[in-house]
């Protein structure tokens, strides 16, 4: 079959209620090897899904939503080629990879988008382990499900365990068809939405807009995907939020989450009961299983839904019940002052510092940096080989998660104390964060706020060498 959801649905009739994602990444990884010299081939083109009871039309890559996961070992080469099946043009980004700028899928500044019925050959080194995705970085194509995890490994894997899972969260909406008002509204009045879960857990919210469909690894909760495993392995979960629109607030019942790496650095571990993602964030727990079957959650931040899947160590094990209470969800949630990197991650010390304001127009309609939109906009000059201080200012009521392209850069606390490398960090309302940036790869760099909606109403400036 094309590997869309029935064929795989149809592979575990008779095994648990659903694949394990364990599963998928090896058929990826199958498929990988049996395209060389091409890597990974990316159809992107529109396909038909089934979500829940209903097939519904959406655009992918190869007709799965998420694409294929891409795996790479550090130091190697990535080779992707993009079939660009669809009627727009596009590109695809590699978010979170310090890869050469002509690679970087930023359009019209990087290349040239790749239009209907041609191709683009992606080839680039991985220089970091961890874990990332790829996306259109085209419009809304993203919203419309082409996105993958893309995870690179460490030859040298430190991090012992024995069984590791992709988690990919989304808001999934009908991007091609468009979700009617009333559909919308006859689902988020059914069970599918619920609301006895409504939080903004950080006050304000990262995104507004109603899906008709929260997904872990392309299914909706009334059709969750199971992670199975067995009693007492340590499990890595790498955790990716795909989505446009909507943080989420991530746990697993019965379990405490070590938080071993952001955005794919490693930090010092911290365990903790709850993470909160914003979008284009990820972030890898271990976690000892337990004896059972456990709900997964992840709360839908400022809205009245939630996605949800199933970890099961136990065939025998009655399913969780899909109103099941989380009260992880309401434990310790990881902060970034909690984290730290790796000493041998840590940044030198900046030479200068520069003020990036978030700002909203009065309309609501356009967001800014330092008054600025994308049509003129602002542009960061640094030097090749020297380290800069971003201060980030939120002067806005929503949450901004900021996303540099080609870089990691050093969260640092108010009193200069180290924080976590990332690539994506969540500004919350009259927040202000710093972070540093060492200027090490030469391209014009796109630097913007990860919410679709802001990004595509003017919240993205450059990040340029000389
Ligand atoms: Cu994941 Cu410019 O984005
Ligand atoms: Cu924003």
């Amino acid at each position: 079959g094309p590997g869309g959801r029935v064929s795989r649905r149809s592979f575990v009739t008779g095994m648990f209620a659903a694949i394990s994602a364990p599963v998928l990444d090896r058929a990826a990884d199958a498929a990988t090897r049996a395209q060389r010299p091409w890597g990974t081939l990316l159809r992107a083109r529109p396909t038909r899904m089934e979500l829940g009871r209903r097939q519904v039309s959406t655009w992918a890559y190869n007709d799965g939503v998420p694409g294929p996961v891409i795996r790479a070992t550090a130091g190697g080469t990535v080779r992707a080629r993009l079939v660009n099946g669809l009627p727009e043009p596009t590109t695809v980004h590699w978010h979170g990879i310090r890869l050469a700028f002509p690679m970087d899928g930023a359009p019209g500044l990087s290349q040239r988008p790749t239009q209907p019925g041609e191709t683009f050959d992606y080839v680039f080194t991985v220089p970091d382990a961890g874990t990332y995705f790829y996306h259109s970085h085209v419009g809304m194509q993203n919203d419309r499900g082409l996105y993958g995890a893309l995870i690179v490994e460490d030859p040298h894997e430190p991090l012992g365990y024995d069984v590791e899972y992709t988690v990919v969260l989304d808001d999934w909406l009908d991007g091609v068809n468009g979700t009617p008002d009333e559909e919308l509204r006859r689902l988020n009045a059914s069970e599918e939405h619920d609301d006895t879960i409504r939080s903004s857990a950080l006050g304000g919210v990262a995104g507004e807009t109603l899906y008709p469909y929260y997904l872990v690894n392309g299914r909706p909760k009334g059709d969750p995907v199971t992670f199975a495993g067995r009693p007492g392995a340590r499990a890595r979960f790498r955790v990716i939020n795909a989505s446009a629109d909507t943080a989420f607030r991530f746990a697993i019942g019965g379990h405490r989450l070590t938080v071993t790496h952001t955005d794919g650095f490693p930090c010092t571990p911290v365990t903790v009961d709850t993470v909160m993602l914003g979008m284009g964030e990820r972030y890898d727990l271990l976690v000892t299983l337990g004896d059972g079957a456990f709900p997964m959650m992840a709360v839908a931040e400022g809205k009245r839904a939630k996605a949800y899947a199933v970890v099961r160590t136990s065939r025998r094990a009655a399913a969780p019940r899909r109103g099941s209470r989380v009260p992880e969800l309401n434990g310790r949630m990881l902060a970034y002052r909690d984290l730290d990197a790796h000493r041998a991650d840590h940044l030198p010390a900046p030479a200068r510092s520069v003020r990036v304001r978030l700002g909203m127009e009065p309309s609501g309609n356009e967001w800014t940096l330092n008054g600025r939109l994308y049509d003129d906009p602002l542009r960061l000059r640094v030097d090749q080989g020297e380290t800069i201080r971003i201060v980030l200012e939120n002067e806005s009521p929503m949450w901004h998660p900021m996303h540099l392209h080609g870089h990691t850069f050093q969260v640092r606390g108010k009193t200069g104390r180290r924080g976590p490398r990332k690539d994506t960090v969540n500004i919350l309302p009259r927040e202000r964060l710093w972070i540093d940036v060492h200027a090490d790869n030469p391209g014009e760099w796109m630097f913007h706020c990860h919410n679709l909606y802001h990004q595509e109403q003017g919240m993205m400036g450059l990040f340029g060498y000389g």
